[in-house]
């Protein structure tokens, strides 16, 4: 069983953005899925792959937002930053195996999935309501 299985209430109508989104949450269970009780070199190889990624992803959206004149376009970018910066942190401590995987695990779910039903949603209000 996933660790995290995509709902339907997730997608936010955005086909790029909500593919994107998809994949993101195959990476955790990647991450998920490499097992061991804390982040070792295998697992911190998802997480570089998931950092990569969720770095391309947010260039996406914040691309879109910007096309759109999204107002709260800069909160939005320093979640991102901030969720970016977060995750960097945990890779470099599971350089030095300090890190819980399940701790991480909960972190990138509740991040993630809070993100994109908070403030991914409400870009997606506000372009429908323009
Ligand atoms: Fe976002």
């Amino acid at each position: 069983m996933a660790f995290v299985v995509w709902k339907d209430s997730y997608s936010l109508g955005n086909e790029l953005i909500d593919e994107q989104h998809k994949s993101l949450i195959v990476m955790l269970n990647d991450l998920a899925e490499a097992g061991s009780d804390n982040v070792d070199g295998e697992s911190s190889s998802y997480i570089i792959r998931m950092v990569n990624y969720a770095r391309e992803h947010f260039c996406a959206e914040e691309k879109i937002m910007k096309e759109k004149n999204y107002p709260n376009l800069d909160k939005h970018i320093s979640e991102h930053t901030e969720f970016i910066e977060k995750v960097v942190e945990f890779q470099k401590a599971a350089d030095n195996d300090r890190v819980p995987l399940q701790e991480l695990l909960e972190f990138l779910n509740n991040w993630l999935v809070g993100h994109i039903l908070t403030s991914d949603q409400k870009f997606v209000d506000y372009i429908r309501s323009a």
